[in-house]
């Protein structure tokens, strides 16, 4: 592949397995663990706040912990190495992508470092005990909650990252399933907008299908050895 051409990465959390956050849908992952409707909707927000605000607690506590790895790092370093825009999308809510020295980084899904007014929509920094009726430091209701997309919510940056599709020339899929959309789309959209499409996860995902290249395996052996091709292409 010739060193041109701007790049769309989406990551899920196999990229971060290897720093120690679990996965949602591996053997042992989150999701079988938990059920997603107490703990990832807002039905289950309004029944239980204290539950989830719990979990959220729990979850930014293992993340302000982890480190990134090979595989966030060598992403850095190819956004800093590629002469053509590329854009990191990432569905995770860590910030081990801008640990790594990630620059640009869109959490569609949001992210555990903030905490989200559900009245007024101001953001603050997340303490780290989040408790039920905490009050907004712009509008002093009780109404704080996790700033993470849940399901049925509308995911953030959906604009941006259509038109950074249409632009791509590569579209890369990295440590996810596959199975939660939009993200689950942008495969086949990326690819009938005519970019070339490239899967790196454990496994092949559900839209393996969709994918022209696949290298099977753990990100921080796939990632860096696929960025090191990249950046020394001519
Ligand atoms: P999943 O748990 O669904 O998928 C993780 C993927 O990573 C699987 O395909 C694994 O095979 C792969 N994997 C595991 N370990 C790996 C490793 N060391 N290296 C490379 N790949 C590895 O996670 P996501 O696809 O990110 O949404 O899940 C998508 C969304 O579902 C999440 O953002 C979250 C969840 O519900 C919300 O919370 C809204």
């Amino acid at each position: 592949m010739s060193k041109a051409g701007p790049i769309v990465i989406l990551t899920g959390a196999g990229i971060s397995a290897e720093s120690g956050l679990g996965t949602f849908r591996d053997v042992g992952g989150l999701w079988s663990r938990y059920d997603w409707r107490d703990l990832a909707t807002p039905e289950g927000f309004a029944r239980d706040p204290g539950f989830v605000l719990d979990f959220y607690n729990w979850r930014r506590e293992r993340v302000r912990a982890a480190e990134p790895n090979a595989a966030h790092r060598a992403l850095a370093r190819l956004q800093a190495g590629w002469p053509d825009p590329v854009t990191l999308v990432t569905q995770n809510v860590d910030d081990l992508h801008e640990r790594a020295g990630s620059a640009e980084v869109i959490h569609m899904h949001g992210t555990h470092l903030t905490a989200l007014c559900a009245a007024c929509g101001h953001r603050w920094p997340a303490p780290d005990v989040m408790r039920p009726a905490d009050p907004c430091p712009a509008c002093a209701r009780g109404a704080a909650r996790p700033d993470v997309v849940w399901f049925g919510e509308t995911p953030y940056h959906l604009d941006r990252i259509g038109a950074a599709l249409e632009e791509a020339a590569v579209f890369v899929s990295i440590g996810t399933s596959g199975t939660v959309y939009p993200a689950a789309g942008f495969a086949a959209a990326a690819r009938a907008a005519g970019a070339r499409t490239i899967e790196l996860n454990l496994e092949p995902s559900e839209n393996a299908a969709l994918f022209d290249t696949a290298h099977h395996g753990k990100a921080s052996d796939v990632v860096p050895a696929w960025v090191d091709t990249l950046l020394s292409a001519p």
